[in-house]
């Protein structure tokens, strides 16, 4: 659910400097997102805020869309996957592959996609396409506007990005309208009961993110929808695993994300 009035707090404008593929671009999102689009003319981003005494802004530059807000600015960057996905091609293991036991040919609903870390990993492996939910609308907007059109340079790296489908919704209501057996692995990666120190790059995520827990609900519709596994993420120390009922961990004992899964 979207914090209230959050979207009221955003305009829209365009980076310095402009080409008529990014203006139209930023007109055509200020209409769908019903947000005011603002002429950049050559102010910087605080001038802007000033002016129009909004806080929140969607920047539409030449190769991505940026969210700027007050702690800091949220686009699409595949690093945190690309690490991941250099490690796999060496053969290396990554605890939440192991965890999915996922191989070539599997599907996945990412149920919680933020910036779409997992979902591009899960990608890479399975080969085939990966759906994530994302209940924010302007960051499934965001990502999967960068899932489209990032150019890592790397074939395997951007199939496996153009292979993950974005849908702007809540998981629960996604959930409980598949049918039984849809996809071999339900995953979610919610926003931790107690985040990690060392996280400060979420900041603004947090701006934007539903930070509500994963209800007991949504666990027995992920495991009505799972043909393989269910698969939770959590800070290690965290009581999640025990209150929605995973009893198998997996993610390295020295590890502070845990995996809990539960197999169908
Ligand atoms: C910790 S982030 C996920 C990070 C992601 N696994 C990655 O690798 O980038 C959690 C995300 O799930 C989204 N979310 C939380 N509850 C949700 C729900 N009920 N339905 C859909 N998305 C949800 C939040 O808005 C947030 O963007």
């Amino acid at each position: 659910m979207r914090k209230a009035g959050n979207m009221d707090k955003f305009f829209i404008t365009t980076g310095r400097k402009i080409d008529e593929k990014s203006y139209k671009k930023a007109q055509q999102l200020a209409e769908k997102c019903q947000m005011p689009f603002v002429e950049r003319d050559g102010k910087s981003l605080e001038q802007l805020k000033i002016e129009q005494q909004l806080d929140k802004i969607l920047l539409v530059k030449k190769t991505k869309i940026v969210i700027v807000t007050a702690v800091g600015e949220l686009f699409f960057h595949p690093n945190m996957a690309q690490l991941r996905i250099k490690k796999l091609l060496k053969k290396e293991p990554d605890n939440m592959i192991e965890a999915m036991g996922l191989k070539a040919g599997m599907t996945v609903l990412d149920c919680t996609l933020g910036f779409a870390a997992d979902a591009l990993v899960s990608s890479f492996i399975s080969k085939i396409q990966v759906v994530g939910l994302e209940t924010d609308e302007l960051l499934s907007l965001v990502i999967s506007d960068g899932l489209k059109n990032y150019n890592s340079g790397i074939t395997a790296m951007d199939e496996a990005m153009r292979n993950i489908k974005v849908i702007n919704i809540n998981y629960k209501d996604y959930l409980r309208q598949l049918p039984d057996d849809s996809f071999d692995i339900v995953y979610f990666d919610p926003m931790f009961r107690h985040p990690l120190q060392d996280s400060i790059h979420l900041q603004p995520l947090r701006q934007l993110a539903d930070i509500s827990a994963v209800d007991a609900e949504s666990i027995v519709q992920a495991r009505r929808v799972a043909r393989k596994k269910v698969v939770f993420k959590e800070n290690s120390k965290s009581r999640e695993f025990s209150r929605l009922g995973f009893t198998k961990i997996a993610g390295g004992r020295y590890s502070n994300v845990h995996y809990g899964v539960m197999n169908i």
